[in-house]
């Protein structure tokens, strides 16, 4: 499997997560958003059919106000603070539980990472879609926002 930057030659229209509006918006808004510069949007791939999408996740450079951060994370830090939002995550339906889901979420820190050597930055802010999707951000370290559950912070150091 490998993970490559969303071209026109991806089979968008075949994806299918089983949640519509993540579906919907690689088939509709996923070109026009990385065109216009808006968001970055990366796709697990198999060489042997490469237009095939398996899974993908959107990356944005983000500000959050601190006060979203875990009390322990905010001290003695600015009210606005420099991230990297992890705007969508999904897996085909057909691949999921493979640990698919959790090689994208490593690739999004590598590249925060990148990112934050050249431009600084604190971490990976995700909104989760519901309760459920929160779940499986936390298995990997995600903290939850004190007043917001849908959104999590992951620390990444560069
Ligand atoms: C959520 C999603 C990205 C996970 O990717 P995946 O490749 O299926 O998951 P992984 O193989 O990396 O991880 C599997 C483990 O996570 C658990 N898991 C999967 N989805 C979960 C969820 N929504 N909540 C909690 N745990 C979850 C599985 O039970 C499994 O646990 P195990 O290791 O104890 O067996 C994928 O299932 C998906 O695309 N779901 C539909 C879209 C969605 O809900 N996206 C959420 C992002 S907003």
């Amino acid at each position: 499997m490998q993970i490559v930057a969303l071209t026109g030659s991806h089979n968008r229209q075949a994806f299918d997560s089983g949640r519509q509006e993540l579906d919907e918006w690689l088939h509709r808004v996923a070109r026009q958003h990385q065109d216009k510069g808006l968001s970055k949007i990366f796709v697990a791939i198999n060489e042997s059919a490469p237009d095939q999408i398996y899974g993908y996740y959107a990356l944005t450079l983000s500000e959050l106000d601190s006060h979203y951060l875990p009390e322990t994370r905010r001290k003695k830090l600015q009210r606005r603070i420099p991230g990297v939002r992890l705007g969508r995550l999904a897996v085909h339906k057909n691949y999921q539980v493979n640990r698919l889901g959790e090689l994208l979420l490593v690739d999004a820190m590598t590249r925060a990472r990148r990112i934050f050597t050249e431009a600084g930055g604190i971490g990976l802010f995700v909104d989760a879609i519901d309760e459920h999707a929160a779940g499986y951000y936390r298995r990997f370290g995600f903290e939850t926002a004190p007043d917001n559950p849908l959104l999590l912070f992951l620390p990444v150091n560069s």
